[in-house]
This record gives structure tokens, C-alpha cells and sequence, in this order.
């Protein structure tokens, strides 16, 4: 059956192939790595929709390519790869997949906080390794989590499933009081105190920011500075919310005590030093990676397709708005964002 014609700019996994494909008609065949630029203009621009991912990186003057696109639905919560912007400003409709992934990630974070506090990398090389010569009472000590205090920098939908995780861990809750850290109508779980305060005080400190221009180098260094030397940073968000050689220099040199990290700064390439401290758990983007989570996101893009088909409203459409200072964390998307 031929439906309109949709590009999908990367291989989904089943069902979801299967059923974009009885709706619509391909404009291109998907493949697991990304498109190269000129596959993604071609794609684009024979498509009324698409689905794009995180790593398709879509601007204006791509915008300004192609014509008849009618929405982009990104297989993503975060949607800095797109240029909101410039799309809306040529009846563009872009959407995104929040609230599916939400406990997905808060997982994903969790296994990071633990990996990383408790060793759990060099731990099992060592035994892979082949010379464990069995338990000793100084061996690969780790950082206590049970009790200890959780600083969730972005209190939106994910951070707040991170911080409602740390009740089963007895640990205390902060998050900032003002700034990048609220979306309103999601309830904060903790109490609300200066950045700063935040930053000095917390053994776990976990970013939920979306990326906008205030959130770029959201860490850097001032703020790692801040930060306890046994203290723990987990970055599940977006690689440039964190001044990557600051951490690497803080890390090195032990101003604080580890990282657990699933995004970089200039993603896919690691910052060299990372590659080269043990106290650092890295992960390859896995946030939202289980299969069901997966097939949830592409459903939604599918739900946003089909509404603007029928003459709906998009459910999941996300507007660049002026960025106010105190916005929400996923409302305003800067253009110059990669
Ligand atoms: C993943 O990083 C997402 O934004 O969905
Ligand atoms: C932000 O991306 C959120 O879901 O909290």
C-alpha cells in the first residue's frame, strides 16, 4: 500500500520498521549507521515526514535544501540536534519522545551511579583478567551509597525518576532552587538549595539537563571546584552540558573522586584523558537502550506522524520559544546547539 512519502533516517527496530512501512512509503532504505550529509538531504528532501535520531544534526541550511517536509519526528527526548527554530519558521513541525524513555534512562543512570561508586569496571577485569587470587580486605574499595546525598541537577521528568529511585538507597535528595533545574509540572522530590551549596555538598551529583545555550559547560570548572573530592559525577544527558578537559583535569587530579558517564562532549570521540582513569565508568549513549523502550519511541514518533497526517495536533511537538532564564528544562532549544 503506498502511503506518503517518510524518511527515517537510521534503522528502527522491529515492529516499528515494519509498521512505518505499511503507512508510508520509504524515501530512502535505513541502515544501522547514520547517513552521510548528502543521504540525509536526498532522503529529505522527497519526504512530507521523517524520523530522525539524535545524530542526524538538522539546520537551516539543510532547512533550506529541500521543501514539502511537513514534520520531523526525532526518536529522541532531547531534540538540540534539530534547529527548532529555523523549522518552525518554515512550517516545520518537529516532536519529540519524552515521558517513554523516562524510567528507562533513570535506570541507566542508577547503573552508573553504582558501577562507578562500587568499581564494578575493574572489578570485573580483574577477574576476566585471570589473576584474582581471591578476596582481600583492601582490595578495589569503593565509595558507600546507602545514606549518602544525591545532588539532581535538571529535576524535570528524568530527574526526578533518578531522585525517586534514592529512597530505596536512604540517601537525601538536593536539587538547585533556581536556574536550568524545574519544569513545572513535574513535582520535585528533595530540597531545593543553591547551586553552589548543591555542588559542595553532594557525594552523587547527576545531570538531567536538557542542552540549550545556559546549559552548555553547565559543569565546568568553577563548579567541579565546588564539588567534594569524594564526589561522583554522572552525566546521562548531553555530553556539552559538561566542560569535558575540566573534568578530565579535575579527575586527574583528584579534586573529585569519579565519573559515570553515557554522553561526551564532541560524541562519538572521548576526550583521550577519559580513556585513561580507571575511576571513570564510560558508557556508548545507552540511556534509553532496552528493546521496549526503543519500540515505545518509535510508536510515538509514529502517533506525532499520524496526527499531522490526519489534521491533529502533533502531541509531542516541541517550539523554540525566547529562552527565558528560569525555563522549564526542555522548552527552549538554542539553534547554535550541536
Ligand atoms: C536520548 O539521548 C534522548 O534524548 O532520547
Ligand atoms: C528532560 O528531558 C526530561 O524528560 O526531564
Amino acid at each position: 500500500m503506498a502511503g506518503p512519502p517518510l524518511y527515517v533516517s537510521r534503522l528502527l527496530p522491529e515492529p516499528v520498521m515494519s509498521m512505518l512501512v505499511a503507512r508510508f512509503t520509504l524515501t530512502a532504505r535505513p541502515t544501522i549507521d547514520p547517513p552521510t550529509p548528502d543521504a540525509l538531504r536526498s532522503g529529505l528532501s522527497v519526504a512530507e515526514y521523517a524520523i530522525c535520531t539524535l545524530t542526524e544534526r538538522i539546520d537551516a541550511t539543510l532547512l533550506d535544501t529541500i521543501s514539502g517536509l511537513r514534520v520531523i519526528a526525532n526518536y529522541a527526548v532531547g531534540y538540540n540536534n534539530i534547529d527548532v527554530a529555523a523549522a518552525q519558521a518554515r512550517g516545520i513541525i518537529v516532536t519529540n519522545t519524552p515521558d517513554v524513555l523516562t524510567e528507562t534512562t533513570a535506570d541507566l543512570t542508577w547503573t552508573l551511579l553504582l558501577a562507578t561508586a562500587r568499581r564494578l569496571i575493574e572489578g570485573h577485569d580483574l577477574v576476566h583478567s585471570g589473576v584474582w587470587a581471591g578476596w582481600e580486605p583492601t582490595q578495589l574499595l569503593g565509595t558507600e551509597v546507602f545514606g549518602k546525598t544525591l545532588g539532581i541537577i535538571g529535576m524535570g521528568r528524568i530527574g526526578r525518576a533518578v531522585a525517586g529511585r534514592a529512597a530505596g538507597f536512604g540517601m537525601s535528595v538536593l536539587y538547585p532552587s533556581r536556574g536550568v533545574s524545574r519544569e513545572p509540572d513535574v513535582p520535585a522530590i528533595g530540597q531545593a538549595v543553591a547551586l553552589e551549596d548543591l555542588l559542595g555538598r553532594a557525594d552523587f551529583v547527576s545531570l538531567h539537563v536538557p542542552l540549550t545555550k545556559e546549559t552548555r559547560h553547565l559543569i565546568g570548572d568553577a563548579e567541579l571546584r565546588r564539588m567534594r573530592p569524594s564526589a561522583i559525577l554522572l552525566n546521562t544527558s548531553r555530553g556539552p552540558v559538561v566542560d569535558e578537559a575540566a573534568l578530565v583535569a579535575a579527575l586527574q587530579e583528584g579534586r573529585i573522586a569519579g565519573a559515570g558517564l553515557d554522553v561526551y562532549e564532541y560524541e562519538p570521540s572521548i576526550h583521550p584523558g577519559l580513556l585513561q582513569l580507571k575511576q571513570v565508568v564510560l558508557l556508548p549513549h545507552l540511556g534509553s537502550a532496552t528493546l521496549s523502550c526503543r519500540v515505545r519511541m518509535g510508536m510515538v514518533c509514529l502517533e506525532n506522524l499520524e496526527a499531522v497526517r490526519s489534521g491533529r495536533p502533533a502531541p509531542n511537538r516541541v517550539t523554540a520559544v525566547p529562552i527565558k532564564e528560569k525555563g522549564p528544562p526542555d522548552s527552549p532549544t538554542d539553534p547554535s546547539s550541536s
